[in-house]
């Protein structure tokens, strides 16, 4: 996730740009860059680094012009290098564009331009759309009908903003499963990502739909369709927001904001590099022995993982605590080792000091992570980026349902190339897989209230118990982690099924014990677990599918849940256990940003 500002209008744009960009570093920081146009040239200046560190450098608010954009990079494709930081340029010079978004296809368009004797200097996916802005004015297309067009050739997703010296005074920009706002000034207007770029310098905003293209000027704008150029009207909305509020886009904080982004950033980390997950798949193969390897919420990733890869590939594999790597495989492993590092921070130090060991004994370590130009992306020989952009909150949400959509994505690669299982089954289960983001968005719906008001009680509770079984058992540690590391209550999760060989001894009138329960071939086993758990008095809650009676019945509190495939319920399942942790903080007075004795990378072993 990226953040990209423009401003048109009557004072010098690059302080306001640059006002701009530092609301706007919480959605991605690791470069920065300004395009102004002026005396009939743009003026570009960008390099890898935070805004302020970039300003120092270069200077960038004494950049000459009323007119500019600016971008600070949450990178996706590319190293985070002034190379390939925003804003990108066309070969004359004439065109800066900004961008937020993946575009899919953009291998495809990139050769096309080269055997166009385009010269693209970057190795990101947005560099194409200056290019080819470019290519349809080189076939006499005026700027707007050239944006336009290029527009109607991208697949993915984009938030893009252009300026040219071809016409100084504008700023044409577009949208598609990215969010744009106008900000209408008097004797100015705005672009940006998000609000809270805008608030300062206006209340008056207008969303852009979903292929909608608009054209700034100082004194108004323009909103038309991509698709067919037909002018359209957008009202004009007053948000009455503070600029805090606003960079939490009304949330009163990062964590719930991050949860409730889930559809989003999951429909982002299904835009995975397909090159990237067949090569991981490959090599996954090859391996004689798989270990799937991370900490924290990525551990539970891994174990989710491991599940997955055994049902879909076939292929076992085994989920290990990074710490406990060495200690207890270190002796075993060799050139025949796969280790599949995940890592959403990509430099967590018991992750890294494992691999370490493990390069030194030639095995093949690949990766998962969210960060561009980690220490993970570099030490291994392949890695995948999981697109959740940056999470604020120190507690991992978003990150860990993108962590097991994209193992589950991987796993499907895997069936394909292993052949292990029927073309109708890896049908079925990628028909699943495509649902998962609107699945969650109904889940959000569906258990926001019941959970709220189930946090009063947990909140009381001296201990908690998450139980699961099968690939659920990933999804209770996900739950009792996020209860623990947020309201700070005791939490004890095993496999369902471990209860009567001794942690059922713990139980007593009214302690909470909840069942992660989605439709699959445990529900017997887990009515058995219930009624076990009540017959001792304790207060059983289940989250199960909305339509199952009899679970419903059963429960003493019951959290209803959307049809999901079972392998996937991790991504799903999770979602009332991160808000569940949310509530209960909350109800304890604790600040769910900010957990105590915790920090968002533990990169110090
Ligand atoms: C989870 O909510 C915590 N933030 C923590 O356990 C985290 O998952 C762990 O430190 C691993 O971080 P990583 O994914 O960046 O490696």
């Amino acid at each position: 996730m990226c953040g990209i500002v423009g401003y048109t209008g009557a004072e010098s744009a690059a302080p306001v740009l640059l006002r701009a960009l530092k609301r706007l570093e919480y959605r991605g920081y690791d470069s920065a860059g300004v395009a102004t146009v002026y005396a009939g040239e743009v003026v570009v200046r960008k390099d890898a680094g935070r805004v302020d560190e970039i300003n120092a450098r270069l200077k960038l608010e004494s950049m000459p012009g009323t007119v500019g954009i600016a971008h600070t990079r949450w990178a996706t494709h590319g190293a985070p290098t002034a190379q390939n930081a925003h804003p990108h340029t066309d070969c004359s010079g004439r065109i800066a564009i900004v961008h937020n978004g993946v575009i899919e296809n953009y291998l495809a368009l990139k050769k096309e331009l080269l055997d166009l004797d385009h010269s693209l200097a970057s190795r990101t996916d947005s560099e194409v759309v200056a290019h080819l802005v470019e290519e349809y004015l080189r076939r006499g297309e005026q700027l707007e009908q050239a944006f336009r067009k290029a527009l109607q050739r991208l697949e993915g997703s984009y938030a893009v903003a252009l300026v040219s010296s071809l016409s100084p005074e504008k700023i044409l920009a577009a949208r598609r499963e990215a969010p744009l706002i106008i900000g209408a000034g008097k004797g100015f207007n705005m672009v940006a990502s998000d609000i809270t770029a805008l608030i300062e310098m206006t209340k008056e905003m207008v969303f852009l739909h979903d292929g909608d293209m608009a054209v700034l000027t100082g004194s108004g704008y323009r909103i038309l369709r991509i698709d067919t150029g037909e002018v359209v009207e957008r009202p004009v909305k007053v948000v009455e927001l503070t600029v805090e509020m606003a960079e939490k886009q009304g949330y009163p904080h990062f964590m719930l904001k991050e949860i409730f982004e889930q559809p989003e950033t999951l429909r982002n980390s299904l835009r995975l590099q397909i090159e990237y997950v067949d090569l991981l798949a490959e090599l996954l193969d090859r391996g004689r022995t798989v270990f799937l390897i991370g900490a924290g919420t990525s551990y539970n990733a891994c174990v989710a993982g491991s599940y997955l890869f055994s049902q879909i590939a076939r292929l076992p594999t085994l989920p290990v605590i990074a710490s406990e790597f060495i200690p207890n495989y270190g002796a075993s492993i060799g050139v025949d080792t796969v280790i599949l590092a995940v890592s959403q921070s990509g430099e967590t130090a018991d992750v890294l000091s494992a691999l370490e060991y493990a390069r030194m004994r030639a095995c093949t370590i690949l990766g998962i992570t969210n960060t561009v130009g980690s220490t993970l992306t570099r030490v291994s020989r392949a890695y995948v980026l999981q697109n959740s952009g940056p999470e604020i909150g120190v507690a991992a949400t978003k990150t860990f349902t993108s962590q097991v959509l994209v193992l589950a994505k991987i796993a499907l690669r895997l069936a394909r190339l292993r052949g292990k299982i029927a073309q109708y089954e890896i049908d079925e289960f990628n028909s699943w897989l495509e649902r998962v983001p609107q699945t969650v968005a109904e889940a959000l719906t569906m258990v926001n209230e019941p959970v709220r008001r189930l946090a009063e009680r947990i909140a009381e509770s001296r201990v908690v118990f998450i139980l699961g079984r099968g690939v659920s058992y990933s999804t209770a540690l996900e739950g009792r982690l996020k209860i623990m590391e947020l309201s700070y209550i005791p939490c004890i999760t095993y496999p369902a099924g471990e209860s009567k060989h001794g942690p059922i001894s713990v139980i007593e009138g009214g302690v909470p014990v909840i069942f992660v329960a989605p439709p699959d071939e445990y529900r017997k086993q887990n009515i058995g677990s219930i009624m076990e758990m009540k017959a001792r008095g304790a207060y059983t809650v289940v989250v199960g599918d909305a339509s199952d009676q009899e679970l419903k019945q059963l429960a003493d509190y019951y959290i209803e849940m959307p049809k999901i495939h079972p392998l996937l319920s991790p991504t799903t399942y999770t979602i009332p256990f991160q808000l569940l942790a949310y509530y209960t903080a909350l109800a304890k007075g604790h600040d769910p940003d900010k957990p105590r004795n915790l920090a968002k990378s533990i990169t110090v072993p």
